[in-house]
């Protein structure tokens, strides 16, 4: 019985799981990125804020970085993972050589600096995640 109840929980648990991950996530990117990073630009709102803007809006990047990244044998678990790793490695180093932006992007805003100073790993892994997963099946 116990047993039963234990594996009825199971996908609650591991709901709860990521509800939480995600949520730490978004908590780095309202405290830190979103002081260059808007969350989402949508077609509506582009033409009024475009000019305000210091930095690529997070759902770009998450774009650009998800097509960008290829793995040959189109594994979503490897492409996570790998999409993530850049993200994590990008905060901490980023640099001309490594964007991925588009050159147009990067003449404007000029390259990220370091947020390796304000943030601890769990942080970086946690934003890094969120902006994998925040954008997935969302349409613009
Ligand atoms: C001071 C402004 C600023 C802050 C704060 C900032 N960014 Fe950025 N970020 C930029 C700019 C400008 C770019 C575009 C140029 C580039 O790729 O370096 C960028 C690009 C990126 C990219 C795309 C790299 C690529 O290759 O396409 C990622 C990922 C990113 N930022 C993540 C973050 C995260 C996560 C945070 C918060 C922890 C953050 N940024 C905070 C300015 C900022």
């Amino acid at each position: 019985m116990k047993k039963i109840l234990l594996t009825a929980l199971l996908p609650f648990f591991l709901l709860a799981n990521e509800n939480d991950e995600l949520k730490a996530g978004q908590k780095v990117f309202d405290n830190t990125c979103s002081a260059c990073h808007v969350e989402i630009l949508d077609k509506k709102t582009a033409l009024k804020t475009f000019k305000t803007l210091k930095a690529p809006p997070m759902n770009e990047v998450a774009m650009q970085l998800k097509s960008n990244i290829i793995i040959k044998d189109d594994d979503d678990d490897v492409h996570r993972a790998v999409v993530i790793a850049f993200i994590k490695d990008y905060i901490k180093y980023p640099k001309l050589a490594k964007t991925m932006c588009n050159p147009g992007a990067v003449d404007r805003f000029g390259v990220m600096p370091s947020q390796k100073s304000q943030l601890n790993d769990e942080q970086i892994n946690a934003v890094s995640i969120w902006i994998y997963d925040r954008y997935e099946g969302v349409e613009f």
